[in-house]
């Protein structure tokens, strides 16, 4: 019999423990044409916002060893368009979505929130309190344990499904923040955002981004994430989403490991679109070559 990977985080059931990261994946259209979304545990939007926002002029991207670096500050539909053009194509889709929510204010955080309570598709919303490459909003909720509390409690008291707070590592104590969120009400926490970095050109002397500083993803911030996984699942109750460098199975298994339940692959999408598939067949097989029953048997199961 083969091995069962499927996880529950909230109460809501995951096909696979293997999402799209928010911000690689846009709103899943793209995605859609190249296979069918069933094949995720789950989609997760790039960020809504109340406006729309064009985010920052290129260049917003440049590539690093083993890394991205990325500024696109939060470029995204606004909550308007989004219910109007990208839900009907998600309510269509045999997979999870979550809704990635940003926001200025809390007010605005709490505004597309409730807006979203309408939109049957969002199975749950990830809070971006942790964007490093906005001058308002993102990662400033995100670094204080207070303000992380009171941006998850504001979203809790008007939306209805489950909260993932998604945190920034870019902080003294990620457990603290953590703590802080699950004080607020969150139900589970996806753990990194990007780690804060830059890059400058050596003829020109001028920064390669245009908003200078970026978030650096991919394999390069895989040991800072897996360390800060780890620190959150030992100290901290709620269900964990590991994020930061998932390219192969293997990469997955340290993550559930450590104590993750679930992953996002993001910047994997862009070399491969496809990993996610070959990601969930290598599963299957190092389960069964493991004799286990449930890729859930791996959450936690670090030998210290
Ligand atoms: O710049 C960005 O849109 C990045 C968003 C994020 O890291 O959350």
């Amino acid at each position: 019999m083969p091995a069962d990977l499927k996880c529950k985080i909230a109460g809501v059931e995951f096909a696979n423990p293997i999402m799209t990261a928010s911000g690689c994946a846009g709103y899943g259209e793209e995605l859609a044409q190249i296979y069918p979304l069933s094949n995720l545990g789950a989609l997760v939007t790039k960020s809504i916002s109340l406006k729309v926002r064009p985010g920052h002029p290129p260049p917003r991207t440049v590539e690093t060893p083993g890394g991205l670096l990325n500024a696109i500050g939060l470029a995204n539909v606004g909550i308007d368009r989004f219910l109007k053009e990208k839900v009907p194509f998600l309510e269509k889709q045999k997979t999870k979505v979550i809704v990635n929510v940003a926001g200025s204010t809390i007010d605005e955080y709490v505004e597309v929130c409730s807006r979203l309570n309408d939109c049957s598709c969002a199975d749950m919303i990830e809070l971006n309190i942790s964007c490093p490459n906005v001058n308002e909003g993102g990662i400033e909720f995100g670094t204080s344990p207070k303000l992380t509390e009171k941006t998850v409690a504001a979203a809790r008291k008007v939306f209805k499904r489950p909260i993932i707070a998604k945190l920034a590592p870019n902080v003294t104590s990620i457990a603290e923040i953590a703590n802080a969120a699950e004080q607020g009400g969150a139900d589970a926490l996806s753990i990194i955002n990007s780690v804060i970095g830059t890059a400058v050109d050596i003829d020109s002397w001028q920064p390669l981004l245009t908003n200078i500083n970026g978030g650096l993803t991919g394999p390069a911030i895989k040991p800072i994430a897996l360390a800060m996984v780890s620190s959150v699942y030992r100290k901290c109750n709620l269900p964990i989403i590991g994020i930061g460098g998932i390219t192969d199975y293997k990469d997955v298994i340290e993550y559930l490991l450590y104590g993750a339940t679930a992953v996002q692959v993001g910047t994997a999408l862009f070399v491969d679109p496809s990993a996610p598939l070959k990601i969930v067949k290598d599963l299957k097989k190092y389960l069964k070559e493991k004799k286990l029953k449930s890729v859930t048997e791996l959450i936690g199961k670090v030998r210290r």
